[in-house]
């Protein structure tokens, strides 16, 4: 039994998610840390949303609301869509809590305190006319080195460079049109230089178990090349106070400086919820615990270079040396793990142009195992994937109705109509044997690689032991066995099936809890399997606003092995467990997608 932390990206509260969310950061996480729980380990899922940051400020702006007011709206939306996702975090939670705040300026005097936290000059941009800042992303000119126009200020598109503000041709700011001023100003520059070697060889330790995915160490270990310190405070007037910087509310703490610590202080809240508010430790200190990042492709540089030197600098574990800070110890993931992008009938999502298909829409009109199972059997876990809806209502009636749920749905049915119980079985034939043995053996094979990641081919194996049962049905022809002296035979095919269902079952809870509940239900089975997360309405730990957070107790769970039936549990006739779309659905869909695009 270990001891397990699910770190899941924060998702912005800039606005509701869409569908390639929650592929990338949502479903991979929970199925994982659903899995785990059953195979007996101790988890401890935590994430929440990020509320700093230029583009909370700008959306802010564009709807003539404080910054505060969007977080609040879109924190709820975001909430209720994850709950209704049955994504199972222990705490879901936000960046402008206290508690949040308290740890992050913790975080920034022990790191700060150990020498990894250097004040420099630089060049800011202000605009002339209202004299304010503007943020790098907000800045768009000539790109200094491939000489395409359009390249923004932190980075060039289109040829891949990091870039400073000040390196642009012809510099104009993107939200009036404006040539910045640009003016001296003092940040606090985290010295990643002192702390690469170290960053180096805790790397090479994740390398040597193979464990990653090979671009994501690639990835890692190549921006390790040429490290630059970098600024963790901003120009801006939104996000976390810099401790010492307390009389220039103009200047806050970057928001990946922030939003990682998250991890940590979800944590802490999560304990001091509990009663126990040094729980956290055991996650956290414990050099045995692991942790498993899980996030979109575009966040692995901040979770396999900045969360990772923040922990060494505040562990006092680079160049410059120091003593761990009040934190303790701080362990470093165990492994980083990174999707690729999911692309909408074959376009980049993007809620500008209308390219975008939210969360909430989606479960306002299917269930949420169809897109759960979509994500999970043609997500992109190892290479961007597609979202079609022709694909979407495909999977949904060829696999999830017309396999499981009439697998499911037959097996109910016929042992509703014959016995009105789960049958005791009779003696069992090599056929019987062989399904019970195949799908017995389904634990360990679907097990082994949903801790590997590879979700795709976890789902395919058990769909393709549904598929056996499915065969199993058709060659045993339980509705022929009619006469008499077949009653025995009938029973026993019976008593086979419905152990099938449960153990597949077993199998299928970490994807599709939902379903799973209403599985176990309909053979005679009274508990829940797949424990469902709630949204709580809570006051904040130290007297800041009342929000909502997501939470909930996962640990009455089946473990993961095979689980004999209850003879005698009653089953009653099934009403079915998936819904078959109709055809017209892709093209309903498609309609409205364009009207979006255009509208
Ligand atoms: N908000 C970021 C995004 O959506 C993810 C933040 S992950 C965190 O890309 F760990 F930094 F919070
Ligand atoms: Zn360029």
């Amino acid at each position: 039994m270990s001891t397990v932390l699910s770190a899941v990206a924060w998702p912005y509260a800039n606005g509701p998610r869409h569908i390639g969310h929650v592929a990338g950061f949502g479903v991979p996480s929970d199925v994982f840390s659903r899995y785990m729980r059953m195979a007996g380990h101790d988890v401890l899922m935590v994430s929440g949303t990020d509320e700093h940051g230029t583009p909370i400020l700008v959306e802010a702006g564009k709807q003539g609301v404080s910054a505060q007011q969007l977080a609040d709206r879109n924190n709820r939306v975001i909430v209720e869509d994850l709950v209704a996702l049955g994504l199972s975090y222990d705490l879901f939670t936000r960046t402008t809590t206290r508690n949040h705040y308290q740890v992050v300026q913790d975080m920034f005097r022990a790191v700060r305190d150990n020498g990894y936290l250097v004040e420099q000059l630089t060049q800011g941009a202000i605009s002339p006319s209202t004299g304010r800042t503007l943020p790098d992303r907000y800045i768009e000119g000539t790109c200094p080195i491939c000489g395409t126009p359009g390249a923004r200020g932190d980075q060039c598109d289109a040829c891949g460079n990091q870039l400073d503000p000040t390196d642009l041709i012809d510099p104009v700011s993107k939200i009036d049109g404006e040539t910045p001023e640009f003016i001296e100003t003092s940040h606090w520059f985290l010295d990643l230089p002192a702390l690469a070697a170290e960053l180096g060889r805790w790397l090479d330790t994740r390398e040597a178990t193979g464990l990653w995915r090979p671009n994501v160490i690639r990835f890692s270990k190549n921006i390790l090349e040429d490290i630059k310190p970098r600024a963790m405070t901003r120009d801006i007037d939104w996000g976390i106070p810099v401790p010492g910087w307390e009389d220039q509310p103009n200047k806050r703490l970057y928001v990946w400086f922030d939003a990682v610590i998250g991890y940590l202080s979800a944590s802490i809240e999560w304990a001091r919820r509990s009663g126990d508010p040094d729980a956290w430790r055991r996650w956290w200190n414990d050099p045995e615990a692991l942790s498993y990042y899980f996030m979109g492709k575009d966040n692995i540089v901040f979770h396999s270079q900045i969360w990772p030197a923040e922990m060494l600098a505040q562990n006092g574990k680079g160049d410059k040396g120091g003593v761990p800070g009040q934190f303790g110890e701080l362990n470093l993931p165990t492994e980083v793990v990174s999707s690729e992008f999911l692309t909408m009938e074959g376009k980049k999502f993007s809620s500008s142009k209308g390219v975008v298909i939210y969360v909430r829409d989606v479960l306002d009109r299917y269930q949420p195992d169809a897109l759960r199972y979509f994500i999970s059997a043609a997500g992109p876990e190892n290479q961007d994937a597609d979202f079609t809806w022709s694909e979407f209502v495909s999977r949904t009636n060829n696999e999830l109705v017309a396999g499981w749920g009439n697998l499911v749905n037959r097996t109910a049915a016929m042992i509703a109509k014959n016995v009105g119980e789960i049958p005791a079985a009779g003696e069992l034939e090599d056929i019987d044997r062989a399904l019970l043995d195949q799908i017995r053996a389904g634990f360990d094979t679907v097990g082994g690689l949903i801790e590997q990641h590879r979700q795709r081919a976890a789902i395919a194996e058990v769909m393709r032991l549904v598929g056996e049962a499915n065969r199993y049905v058709s060659e045993t022809e339980p509705f022929k066995l009619k006469a008499p002296e077949q009653r025995e035979r009938l029973l026993t095919v019976l008593h086979v099936l419905a152990q099938a269902v449960t153990d597949l079952n077993t199998m299928i809870a970490p994807f599709l809890p939902f379903s799973a509940n209403a599985v176990e239900k309909a053979l005679g089975g009274d508990r829940v399997i797949a424990p469902l997360p709630q949204l709580v309405e809570v006051e904040d730990l130290d007297g800041g606003h009342p929000y909502p957070i997501i939470t909930g107790d996962y640990t009455d769970v089946p473990a993961w092995e095979h689980r004999p039936v209850t003879v005698g549990a009653p089953v009653a006739k099934p009403t079915p467990i998936f819904t078959k779309l109709d055809s017209t659905v892709v093209e309903q869909e498609l309609d409205r997608l364009r009207a979006e695009a255009e509208g």
